[in-house]
């Protein structure tokens, strides 16, 4: 599994605001947006693309395009669908399926309790979007599940990490034979005893949607 901590002063900037726990709801849905655009950059570097024919008003040229089949954005809901239109603003070509995971705030455990994937994932390139990765729980499940129905490359891009979690993914992930990224715009100090991120930014899902 590959890390990739897209630290960048614009993401820092932003990201700072958003965990400022003054930041209102419809502030913190802009800068989601916002970050997830700037991250989205850095998590598409390997997007597979295709070699196509261009006519430039001087001359005939090479150039690329998305590769099909198209790649899949997978929202975790709730909060992944605050990270959802910056990510289709980039690969606006892509397909959407949704999966709904929510985390036991005692067990920790994630469950899940909505999915609308298309059917065949096979040989899918597949970026899952959620604004964290905590205990790593919620994204293990996620990507055990994508790779059972086919999908053979991963990207996870979240807004901030626990390294705990990033760890805990890692040994989770460790049997899974295809390739497998997280893409993250800070990795934060720690988790508490609740599970929480710790600076963080407080629960993601109520401060986009509460
Ligand atoms: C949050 C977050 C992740 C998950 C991370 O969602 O958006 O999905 O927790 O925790 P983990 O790494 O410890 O599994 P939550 O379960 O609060 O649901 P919500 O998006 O509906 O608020």
């Amino acid at each position: 599994m590959r890390v990739i901590v897209a630290d960048h002063p614009l993401i820092s900037h932003k990201l700072t605001t958003l965990r400022d726990k003054r930041t209102d709801s419809p502030t913190f849905r802009r800068l989601a947006d916002e970050l997830v655009t700037l991250l989205a950059y850095e998590a598409t570097r390997d997007v597979r693309v295709e070699e196509v024919d261009v006519e430039t008003p001087v001359t005939k040229a090479r150039g690329i395009k998305l590769a099909t089949p198209r790649p899949l954005i997978v929202p975790i809901l709730r909060a992944g669908l605050g990270m959802l239109d910056g990510m289709v603003r980039l690969l606006p070509t892509a397909e959407v399926g949704f999966l709904g995971l929510v985390r036991n705030e005692e067990t920790l455990e994630a469950t899940t309790y909505a999915n609308r994937l298309p059917d065949d994932l096979s040989s899918r390139q597949v970026y899952v979007v959620d604004p964290m990765l905590a205990t790593g729980g919620t994204l293990a499940a996620t990507i055990d599940y994508l790779v059972e129905r086919g999908a053979d490359d991963i990207t996870a891009v979240v807004l901030i990490a626990a390294p705990e979690g990033v760890e805990k993914l890692r040994e989770l992930t460790a049997h899974i034979n295809v390739p497998i990224t997280v893409v993250t715009g800070a990795m934060d100090e720690k988790l508490n005893e609740n599970g929480y991120i710790v600076p963080g930014l407080g629960d993601a899902g109520d401060r986009l949607y509460g």
